[in-house]
């Protein structure tokens, strides 16, 4: 019996006005469920059921749904009619990059957009104007966005990819068709934590830059190994490409900074969208100055063109604005808050799993987390790939859904914890997850 008959026949509806029922596509999942509202860490579906919230907007929402004061911000900017000129400066994007140039290291300037991949699509540009070379190196496993640089690779099956070749790339393994013949010959997917790949990369082609999340979350929670970040930054200062963070899901979410303020290394360029404005939709490109005033350079052949009729909207960037404060506010303490639940659903879940007889392992990188169905820590997609049981992870999934705990339906998906979650919330998770275990 379908448990959501409701949800089901809107998606059958909407099948008539937009292909596959639901924009966007990959938030097409098995269940497809209709969400109607969110208030906090929960949320309600059609049918009236109320689930906690780990999907988080695909992890924009880091303080939760509807945080009042994200809210109260966004209605000011209304009421003053705050108003989308497309003219001149404006008071807002002038505050917010004030505040966010203040607060990541990397940051000396930025430009605002309204999507992570746009900001990810201007920051490959800026690499290829000022190093005038082509070629760029992104993550096996690795999201940076839909364009055609960066659309590839992402939960490939092994078929796809092959086997694990170190050093080496990987076939560019296309998310879209339409991307011009040719055009993925400047891309070279390398595995995560291989420094021995890039190394080979480098002495084939003439690399403008390497894109990349400093932690992989688009595979649930792969980090960098000790000195990783750190070879990758030397490498960039010896061999002249750029080192580009992309710190769309890292970005806020582990540090007011982003990553690169725990890590300590500086890319010259990064990335960030999702968690800055709460879930207004929001892109920025941040780096040093002498490469951001690529957008300005006097010779016209150097410039890099940046556009965007809905770039810093009022509306969104009063929401980022008001959410980069309550960040750095000392009386909420967000990141002590989600760190402390992270922890809390770390551990509950090593107890309960560590009596279930079951290969696994919680990754977990402040409030974003994930578990394995293998036995150990993945260093790199490839590692995933060998070792997690798919099958599984797909059903845990499910039963969690359908006792009221919503992770995204699709194996490996990172989890994310809002500053709205609380320890009852874990506290419920943690019962309910041992409770389908048992079933299982
Ligand atoms: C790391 C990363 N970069 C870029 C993007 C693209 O951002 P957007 O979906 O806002 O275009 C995403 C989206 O999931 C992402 O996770």
């Amino acid at each position: 019996m379908n448990a959501w008959p409701k949800s089901s026949s809107l998606l059958k509806s909407n099948e008539q006005w937009i292909p596959g029922g639901v924009v966007s596509l990959n938030r097409k999942s098995d269940p497809n469920i209709c969400f109607v509202s969110g208030q906090g860490s929960r949320v309600k579906d059609l049918e009236g059921n109320e689930y906690i919230d780990y999907q988080a907007g695909f992890a924009a929402s880091f303080l939760g749904h509807n945080d009042p004061d994200v809210n109260n911000a966004v209605r000011a900017a209304l009421d003053n009619a705050t108003l989308l000129m497309g003219a001149g400066p404006t008071n807002l994007e002038g505050e917010f990059a004030q505040l966010f140039c203040g607060s990541v290291p990397s940051a000396e300037s930025i430009e605002i957009t309204t999507t992570g991949s746009e900001a990810t699509y201007h920051a490959i540009r800026i690499a290829r104007a000022v190093t005038g070379k082509n070629h760029i190196i992104v993550m096996q496993g690795g999201y940076n966005g839909w364009h055609n640089d960066v659309a590839c690779n992402v939960i490939s099956s092994l078929a796809d990819v092959g086997e694990r070749v170190s050093p080496g790339e990987y076939p560019f393994d296309a998310l879209s068709a339409g991307i011009p013949e040719g055009h993925s010959s400047l891309v070279h997917v390398i595995n995560y934590n291989d420094i021995a790949s890039v190394e080979y990369i480098l002495q084939r082609y003439p690399v403008a830059g390497i894109l990349l999340e400093p932690i992989l979350q688009n595979i649930g929670v792969v980090k960098p190994q000790a000195g990783y970040l750190e070879a990758l930054r030397r490498l960039a200062d010896e061999q002249g490409f750029l080192l580009i963070f992309d710190e769309v899901k890292t970005g806020f979410r582990h540090a007011l900074g982003g990553y690169q303020q725990l890590c300590g290394v500086t890319p010259d360029l990064s990335t960030f969208g999702k968690a800055v404005a709460n879930g207004y939709p929001v892109g920025v490109i941040a780096g040093k100055k002498k490469y951001m005033d690529y957008f300005i350079h006097p010779d016209k052949s150097k410039r890099v063109l940046i556009a965007g009729t809905f770039n810093a909207h009022p509306l969104t960037t009063a929401a980022a604005i008001a959410t980069v404060r309550k960040l750095a506010s000392a009386e909420f303490k967000v990141y002590d808050h989600v760190n402390a639940l992270g922890q809390m659903l770390e551990d509950g879940l090593n107890d309960i799993f560590s009596t279930s007889g079951r290969p696994f392992h919680i990754a977990r990188q402040g409030s974003a987390f994930c578990v394995y169905f293998m036995d150990h820590n993945p260093v790199d997609y490839h590692d995933i790939l060998k070792h997690h049981d798919f099958t599984f992870d797909k059903t845990y999934r499910l039963k969690l859904i359908e006792k009221g705990i919503f992770n995204f339906p699709l194996p490996i998906k990172q989890g994310s914890i809002s500053y709205a979650h609380t320890t009852k919330d874990i506290e419920e998770t943690l019962d309910k997850t041992q409770s389908i275990l048992a079933a299982l």
